[in-house]
């Protein structure tokens, strides 16, 4: 794995956790993080060892303060769209073949948000806050919270946030079904690897698939995401994995999937 100046990489076993390094600028996303992030994505991708990747940012004090506020300075309406519609980390990792959990370790505002929000898991610190502060900065979301956020919690709730800019807490953010799961700050990382670990366990043919077929419910309509279930869940049946699955239960063992 390459050396990166904004990314720390660790192998913990099958779960790769993924640390933004920026803690003096509270990890806010700039440039060399996106870059430096969709190459690391790249890298992760290729190694076949790695089952579930986590996320999470530097220091004490924050997951991702947000968007590098000081580029946006100067910056035309071309360059910032140019660099959105090119291969970004939000979609490396929405278009991740395996299960990324976003450890929210403090402040989780504007592109952190986003970010945590193309996770397919959100796990919190109690003393995690989330927002979408934009609207503070004569600006709007564009790192994808209108459409993810609003599918994830609902029309209302989503308005809210993005147009108080308001932070909320990590119950507020349990209870908006925005995270997954809170624990003490101390709790964070191991109850995180405990679940990363407990995924890892599974086939990741059928992580792949189950990830697949979960997104297709925001993404289109019933009849289509009906359709394509059954597409999916039918591949699932040429793999080494689901005879190993099966034979496991019979046989009272535990399975152990190959990713075949
Ligand atoms: N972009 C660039 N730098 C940022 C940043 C961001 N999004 N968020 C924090 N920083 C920098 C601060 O400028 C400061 O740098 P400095 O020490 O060189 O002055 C450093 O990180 C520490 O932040 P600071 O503001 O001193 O910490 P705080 O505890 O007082 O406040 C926040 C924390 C998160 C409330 C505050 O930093 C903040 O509002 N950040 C911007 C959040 C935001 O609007 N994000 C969306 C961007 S679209």
């Amino acid at each position: 794995m390459p050396n990166y100046e904004t990314i720390l990489i660790e192998k913990r076993g099958a779960v790769v956790v993924l640390t933004i390094n920026r803690p003096d600028k509270l990890n806010a996303l700039n440039s060399k993080v996106h870059a430096e992030g969709v190459a690391a994505f790249d890298e992760i991708r290729k190694d076949e060892t790695v089952r579930v990747v986590v996320i999470t940012g530097a220091g004490e004090k924050s997951f991702i303060a947000g968007a590098d506020i000081s580029e946006f300075e100067g910056k035309t309406p071309f360059t910032q769209r140019n660099l959105f519609q090119e291969r970004t980390l939000f979609n490396s990792i929405d278009t991740f073949p395996k299960p990324v959990i976003a450890m929210i370790n403090g402040f989780c505002l504007g592109g952190g948000c986003e970010l945590a929000l193309a996770c397919d898991l959100r796990i919190a610190s109690e003393k995690a806050k989330l927002g979408q502060p934009e609207i503070n900065l004569g600006i709007i979301p564009g790192g994808g919270a209108t459409q993810r956020l609003t599918r994830l919690i609902g029309e209302g709730k989503a308005m809210e946030m993005i147009l108080t800019g308001e932070m909320i807490d990590a119950p507020t953010a349990f209870n908006l079904g925005l995270v997954n799961h809170v624990f003490a700050p101390e709790e964070l990382e191991s109850k995180t690897l405990e679940m990363a670990n407990k995924i890892a366990e599974k086939s990741p043919i059928a992580l792949q698939m189950a990830k697949e077929a979960v997104r297709l419910a925001s993404r289109s309509n019933l009849d289509e995401g009906l359709r394509r279930e059954v597409d999916l869940f039918a591949i699932c049946f040429s793999s080494e994995d689901k005879e190993e699955g099966v034979r496991a239960f019979l046989e009272k063992r535990k399975p152990v999937f190959k990713g075949k």
